[in-house]
């Protein structure tokens, strides 16, 4: 059966249907969804009443499942986290800041799956910001001062013992090991190319993760990092993504930014969340 490829007509994202994913797919709808994929970077299938066999199934048809490095995962499932928010819960939004995953690590995952359990009637919404569609249409000074740079991520704003998911972090619904380990930091370029789209893309941002440049003086590193930051997350840039129950998205880390959302106090929102890696054992 030939996939549907509805895009949003926003800045990414497409729905894609005529798929089941509670039932096995074939070669070909595996090989449909990763083009359109490729092509609009985040992609929505509704309607799939999928169990968590199903969300870890159709997450390895693209490549290799990754354990989340600070977040407790599901029992029983090292590779799924529940984004979980209860009705009464006062604690900050988590992820409610601009990244794309895990990119203080050196094989970052590529790919993000979110499946929609509780899904409050308003607010929770996650915004995507295309990277490629920002680099495009970045003024050539900004391109100049990244091009040949190198960022340095680490994990420390957020997932150290002091940073903003660390002990002073009070959720009683989602369980995160904050620890040195996000003292560690990675290095990687600003300017990524897709390895199988070809197109080129601006590669995390401010805070989460980036926190200065390689070669350049802490200050002025981060003034550039902000000035892109300002640059990359502008409204023309963004989708902004409004969930269903046993809604699916998936997205590309290499060329979307991502961010939750509140505005939904008051009720339980729950997602089950994947990553996907290029390699075994991340
Ligand atoms: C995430 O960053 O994975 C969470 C996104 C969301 O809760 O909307």
């Amino acid at each position: 059966m030939t996939i549907t490829v509805v895009p949003t007509g926003e800045a990414c994202g497409a729905y894609i249907e005529g798929v089941d994913l509670t039932k096995p797919l074939d070669s070909d709808q595996i090989r449909d969804i990763r083009k359109a994929w490729n092509e609009h970077h985040v992609i929505i299938f509704r309607q799939q009443p999928m169990n968590d066999d199903d969300l870890e199934r159709v997450s390895g048809y693209f490549g290799h499942l990754a354990v989340d490095p600070f977040v407790v995962p599901i029992p029983g499932r090292k590779h799924m986290i529940a984004i979980k928010r209860e009705a009464d819960e006062t604690s900050p939004i988590f992820a409610d800041i601009w990244h794309a995953d895990w990119t203080f690590k050196a094989d970052p995952p590529f790919a993000t799956c979110l499946f929609g359990i509780d899904i409050p009637p308003t607010g929770g919404d996650t915004l995507f910001a295309n990277q490629v569609m920002a680099l495009e249409q970045m003024p050539e000074d900004l391109r100049d001062k990244l091009e040949g740079r190198i960022a340095i991520h680490s994990a420390k704003m957020g997932y150290s013992k002091k940073g903003s998911y660390g002990d002073k972090f009070k959720s009683h619904s989602m369980e995160i090991n904050a620890s040195d380990e996000a003292l560690e930091s990675e290095t990687h370029p600003f300017i990524i190319k897709h390895p199988e789209s070809g197109k080129q893309s601006i590669y995390g941002s401010a805070i989460a993760y980036i926190v200065g440049v390689e070669d350049m003086p802490q200050k002025e590193g981060m003034d550039l990092v902000m000035e892109l930051q300002r640059w990359q997350v502008q409204e023309r840039f963004v989708y902004r993504h409004k969930w269903e129950k046993d809604m699916f998205v998936m997205w590309d880390n290499r060329s979307v930014l991502h961010k939750a959302t509140g505005g939904f106090e008051g009720h339980r929102r729950e997602l089950h969340r994947t990553t996907i890696a290029d390699k075994a054992g991340c």
